[in-house]
């Protein structure tokens, strides 16, 4: 193994929260401070690194955060940060706090920036933190079950409506140009049909048909998830409804989907990957990604991360397809 010669890092969230990021805050931190680091706490993304808006962690400043949602750091999207000169400055205020290396907790899009600063000499260590679950090299990101929990208790509710109506719900739920939250509660909660963006969809076929073949099956109520990148939701509703004679309403779960208190799968995931994303640095290894594949922790160079393309589970689609008969 290689001498790790990282004595002080800083641990920030940056891009959308997610539940389970406080957990991943609090296992950076105390496997930091176990490790013999010293642990700067970053506020608000790449913003506070340029703006040197950090404080020393402690074992306490953890403490009773591990079950809440959100992010006690705070986050954000820095339009600064994306110019080159953003990122000489954050290199630049890492120095003045003497910071030898960064943990990055967030999507695709932060890891650019902990990219960037990575070619600017900088050492950091990224975890995958969004609900998305959307980014390549890895099986799961943090806060993925707590939003697709989050969704699933919404169609529940929904559902009772429905039936009660005999109603047609259109529910649009968040993903950005990613299907999983989609797939996976569309098994879960039962939909007719589920619309994600990485499929061409035909309206009649995939949206109209299995809702009157249910109903003349005798189906009481109807259910259709649309992701995020689709949209349309309305638009959509209104078909289904002209097309049907079914009632029909649409909702847009939005950012409920990002809150609440992170599951257990979200708690140990956080746990794992950032205590391991503090054993890399302790090792002399860093540029990397954590990952969880086939359940296991692991890295990844974050070029080679960042170049990996993740599809959706065919198998998931079809399972979902054949049980919404
Ligand atoms: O990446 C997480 C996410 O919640 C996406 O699903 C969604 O497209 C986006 O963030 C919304 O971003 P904002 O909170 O900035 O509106």
């Amino acid at each position: 193994m290689k001498e790790s010669n990282v004595g002080t890092i800083g641990v920030l969230t940056s891009g959308g929260d997610a539940p389970g990021m406080n957990a991943a805050i609090r296992a950076v931190t105390r496997a930091g401070i176990y490790h013999g680091l010293m642990v700067y706490g970053i506020h608000k993304g790449y913003d506070g690194l340029l703006n040197g808006n950090m404080k020393e962690m402690t074992l306490r400043s953890v403490g009773d955060i591990i079950q809440r949602g959100g992010t006690v750091l705070q986050t954000a999207r820095s339009a600064e940060f994306a110019t080159e000169e953003g990122v000489n400055r954050g290199i630049s205020m890492a120095g003045v706090f003497g910071i030898d290396a960064l943990v990055v907790i967030g999507g695709d899009g932060s890891f650019r920036g902990a990219r960037d600063l990575a070619r600017q000499g900088m050492k950091v260590v990224c975890i995958p933190g969004t609900i998305d679950n959307d980014i390549a090299c890895t099986d799961y990101t943090i806060g993925y079950d707590t939003a697709m929990n989050t969704v699933l208790d919404a169609i529940d509710k929904i559902r009772d409506t429905a039936y009660s109506h005999e109603r047609c719900s259109v529910m649009e739920v968040m993903g950005r140009n990613a299907g999983w939250i989609a797939v996976n509660c569309g098994i879960a909660g039962g939909a007719e049909a589920v619309i994600i963006p990485e499929h061409e969809f035909d309206i009649d076929k995939d949206i109209i048909l299995p809702i009157i073949e249910g109903r003349n099956r005798g189906k009481k109520n109807y259910l259709v998830i649309v992701a995020e990148g689709i949209g349309r939701v309305e638009e959509i509703a209104r078909y289904i409804e002209d097309k049907t004679d079914i009632i029909t309403r649409e909702t847009i779960l939005g950012h409920i989907q990002r809150g609440g208190s992170p599951t257990m799968t979200d708690r140990v995931m956080a746990s794992r990957m950032g205590v391991y994303a503090v054993e890399l640095l302790k090792n002399g290894k860093y540029n990397r990604v954590v990952a969880s594949r086939g359940g296991k922790i692991t890295d990844y160079d974050i070029d080679e991360a960042l170049n990996m393309k993740k599809t959706i589970d065919e198998e998931l689609i079809n399972i979902g397809k054949i049980l919404a008969l």
